[in-house]
């Protein structure tokens, strides 16, 4: 290991970000391996065989920011377009937009409320429960929405979501559930936003591109076989970890849960399926919780013209061997995290960071923006 000064276990933005940061401003070697036969995490694209369209291989990723630090460093990899995201659900044969809006209200109630009545209108239903005395999901959205709306948009895809009936989900799942009174639907309220120009992998090589940085690909940080693993990096070599926390302690203290999603891809011999990029299905008939239809991400793109890529989402709890998606953080998981990042703070000269090595949901420009902080903060006085 004499001449590796620090390892990175997962190519996603967090270890790549670490990994970028440690080699051109410290100038050190750093060995980024990852189990996966690519890098980039679940960011990864690539073009589909038949169509050349970029397919999100883990999910559409859209990039949106606030963050002035953050725009400023992932423009040092890649420009990005002027995609505005938007999305639409259908719900009993008909389409509304989404997050719910005045235009969402208006049609759902067949009304032309302006913004005060639709309030009022909203207020009015959702006074049928108080938020002192709600014990589960369903009660806790009622009472923030009023039942019809609920009803609608938000208990058939949730129980799709969770495969479970939101009167036994717990009420925390959900702090706040907006509704605009204005007719704006862009699905995201941060000051830019975008998709990568030339697409997430070509930004995510360009991160790795650097003579101080070897990636190592097929590599499971637990395959002892392999020259850079646990037993042979740790106490030697500074880590930054982030495959997840649990299965770093060998589930000791317990599995953390999460929920995955399965995707089914279809090539479609038309030039447009649904005229948008992401439609949900609100209602329980349809099994999957949304389509993404992948040519609509790049509108400047010259891609066939009579054919098309779909992706449908199906979610559900995930088993050991299934991809980690989205904590499900139940009371028990939490326990086992605090007891965990005990643990943790024993490994000396290990970093864990990531969505997985953290056990929360990150978007990309906090797994970037948390990155970034840690390289400053902790991992860059071990490696000086
Ligand atoms: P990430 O999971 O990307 O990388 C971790 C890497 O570690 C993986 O490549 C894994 O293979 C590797 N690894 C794990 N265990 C290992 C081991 N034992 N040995 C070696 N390697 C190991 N964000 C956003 O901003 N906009 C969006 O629209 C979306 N959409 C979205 C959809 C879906 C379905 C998901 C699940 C996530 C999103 N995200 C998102 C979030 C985005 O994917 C997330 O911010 C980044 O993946 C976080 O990067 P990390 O590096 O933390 O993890």
């Amino acid at each position: 290991m004499a001449e590796i000064d620090l390892v990175v276990v997962g190519s996603g933005f967090y270890g790549l970000t670490v990994a970028e940061r440690a080699a051109v401003e410290l100038g050190r070697k750093v060995v980024v391996i990852d189990r996966r036969d690519h890098i980039g995490g679940n960011a990864y694209s690539k073009a589909e065989d038949e169509t050349g369209i970029e397919v999100h291989c883990y999910g559409a990723h859209l990039f949106h920011t606030s963050n002035p630090r953050v725009w400023e460093y992932v423009n040092r990899f890649t420009s990005f377009t002027d995609y505005v995201h938007r999305v639409y659900t259908t719900h009993r044969g008909e389409v509304f937009p989404m997050p719910i809006n005045l235009g969402t209200v208006n049609q759902f109630f067949r009304s032309a409320h302006g913004p005060r009545a639709a309030r009022d209108l909203v207020a009015e239903q959702a006074a049928e429960v108080h938020s002192d005395d709600v014990s589960n999901l369903e009660e806790k959205a009622i009472s923030l929405i009023g039942r019809p709306l609920y009803e609608a948009f938000i208990r058939d895809y949730t129980a799709k979501q969770w495969q479970t009936d939101p009167t036994e989900l717990p009420a925390e799942i959900i702090s706040r559930l907006p509704v605009r009174y204005t007719y704006d639907n862009r699905y995201f309220n941060d000051t830019w936003e975008g998709l990568p120009t030339d697409g997430y992998t070509a930004w995510i090589e360009r991160m790795a591109d650097h003579p101080n940085i070897e990636v190592r690909l097929s590599t499971d940080f637990f395959d002892e076989s392999q020259p850079v693993n646990k037993s042979a990096v740790v106490g030697n070599v500074p880590v930054v970890y982030t495959g997840p926390v649990d299965r770093y302690f060998d589930y000791s203290e317990g599995e953390l849960s999460w929920r995955t999603l399965d995707f089914e891809q279809e090539v479609l011999p038309v030039g447009d399926f649904q005229g948008t990029s992401v439609m949900n299905y609100a209602d329980l008939e349809i099994p999957y919780t949304r389509i993404h239809e992948f040519r609509h991400f790049h509108p400047e793109r010259e891609y066939p013209g009579d054919k098309t890529v779909i992706m449908r989402e199906f979610s559900r709890f995930a088993e050991r061997g299934d991809e980690p998606y989205y904590p499900v953080n139940t009371p028990e998981d939490r326990a086992r995290l605090l007891a965990y990042r005990e643990l943790g703070k024993q490994e000396s000269g290990v970093h864990f960071g990531g969505r997985l090595g953290t056990y929360q949901y990150l978007d990309m420009h906090m797994a970037i923006g948390s990155a970034l902080s840690a390289y400053e903060n902790r991992i860059r006085a071990d490696l000086t």
